[in-house]
């Protein structure tokens, strides 16, 4: 049985992702490394060294820069990041999203956030949402970021929770291959091309119900 949801937040509760890959599409171009929608999928879900480094890889440019310059150019993405982020408001939470957080709480399912974003309770607080997630898994905490299941394993941990009893939300591949790995089920919202492996997907957040979800459950 069901008994609670392991969120993502970039790209599933709201936009971030486009915010995330228009700030790395300006590292990219500052460091000469030409933007693919390849690189960009890539990059989804991945915690931020790892993105510059992978940014760096596309290029044959990992090693050109030092760790400083590395934690400057990955600083200065951030800054620009947080920027985009302190625009958002309660209308930048992706549709049906709300409403299918509510209809959980109604229906007392446990909820927490797995997300490699350092800045997670900043969105969240921009959006409004912070009551519903008081359980959050810090990513500073984390040996291996996404496709690695530790992420999704400390998100069942969190809410007492063994993994099968859980649902994982991700818009990302290395995200869903994190909750097939914890051995939770996954949920996919986007491009099932891209999303082939996770148990169910949903083309956008509209169609994210308990209702849905209980019928493609087996
Ligand atoms: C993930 C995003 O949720 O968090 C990635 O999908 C992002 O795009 C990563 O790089 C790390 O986020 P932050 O906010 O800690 O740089
Ligand atoms: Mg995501």
């Amino acid at each position: 049985d069901i008994k609670g949801f392991v969120f993502d937040l970039d790209g599933v509760i709201t936009d971030t992702s486009a915010l995330h890959s228009k700030a790395w599409h300006k590292t990219a171009d500052e460091v000469g490394v030409t933007w693919t929608t390849e690189l960009d999928n890539g990059l989804k879900g991945i915690s931020r060294m790892d993105s510059l480094n992978m940014i760096l890889a596309a290029g044959n440019k990992e090693n050109d820069y030092t760790q400083a310059e590395k934690e400057k150019l990955a600083d200065e993405k951030n800054d620009y990041y947080i920027q985009l982020v302190d625009a958002m408001t309660a209308a930048d939470i992706l549709p049906g999203i709300q409403s299918f957080l509510d209809s959980l709480v109604e229906n007392h399912y446990q909820i927490s956030l797995a997300s490699a974003s350092k800045n997670a309770p900043r969105v969240l607080d921009k959006l409004g949402l912070s009551d519903y997630f008081k359980k959050i898994v810090n990513p500073a905490d984390l040996t291996k970021g996404k496709p690695d299941p530790e992420i999704y394993t400390k998100g069942a941990e969190l809410l007492k929770l063994p993994p099968e009893a859980c649902i994982g939300i991700e818009d990302a591949e290395a995200g869903i291959d994190s909750i097939n790995a914890a051995g939770e089920t996954s949920v996919g919202l986007g491009d099932k091309a891209i999303l082939k492996d996770a148990d169910m997907v949903f083309a956008t957040s509209r169609e994210l119900t308990l209702g849905h979800i209980a019928d493609n459950m087996e």
